[in-house]
């Protein structure tokens, strides 16, 4: 169970950067040159919210599954004095949780405007304040915070 969890969470943060990088790409498109917000539009914006509710979901079953919070967890007093363990344990978690809030809020936010500027302008703050955070507490194997591969294998 856990090598398949950390190998989806792992995948699955690709479509999350791409859908979200492609979702600000078309909302500052359509912002800027006051475009229709097309059924597209609306499909990227659904499409990005459903992959990074899928990646919290993931998040939270590696979180009670990983042998790494697990000790984490029993040994909070030792554990909570080094920094990895601190950022998988707490920083990762709550950044991850508060940028997925923030992107479903803009979401159904987007959804919920009159106006093809409003539903483009919304997306496109909402989305790029959750990108931003996301993008810190990814943890890149060029990241200063903690670093791990861009590719997990299963085997
Ligand atoms: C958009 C949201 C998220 C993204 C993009 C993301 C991305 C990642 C990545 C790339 C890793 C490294 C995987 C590896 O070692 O190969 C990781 C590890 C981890 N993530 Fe997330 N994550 C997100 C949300 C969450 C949430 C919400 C939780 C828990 C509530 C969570 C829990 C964990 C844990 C526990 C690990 C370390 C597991 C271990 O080493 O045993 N993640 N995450």
């Amino acid at each position: 169970m856990y090598p398949l969890l950390l190998f989806s969470h792992s995948i699955v943060r690709w479509f999350v950067v791409l859908t979200l990088f492609l979702a600000i790409y078309r909302g500052v498109r359509g912002w800027q040159g006051s475009k229709r917000f097309t059924q597209t539009d609306d499909s990227i914006r659904h499409i990005t919210a459903t992959f990074s509710h899928i990646q919290l979901t993931l998040g939270y079953l590696l979180y009670f599954n990983s042998p790494f919070i697990a000790y984490f967890r029993s040994h909070f007093k030792e554990a909570i004095g080094q920094f990895e363990f601190m950022f998988f344990g707490i920083i990762h978690i709550a950044l991850m949780t508060i940028a997925v809030i923030i992107l479903t809020i803009g979401s159904s936010t987007a959804k919920r405007q009159e106006s093809d500027l409003a539903k483009f302008r919304t997306m496109t703050i909402f989305f790029i304040i959750a990108a931003l955070i996301i993008f810190i507490a990814i943890p890149w194997p060029f990241s200063p915070l903690s670093a791990r591969p861009y590719f997990r294998a299963l085997w």
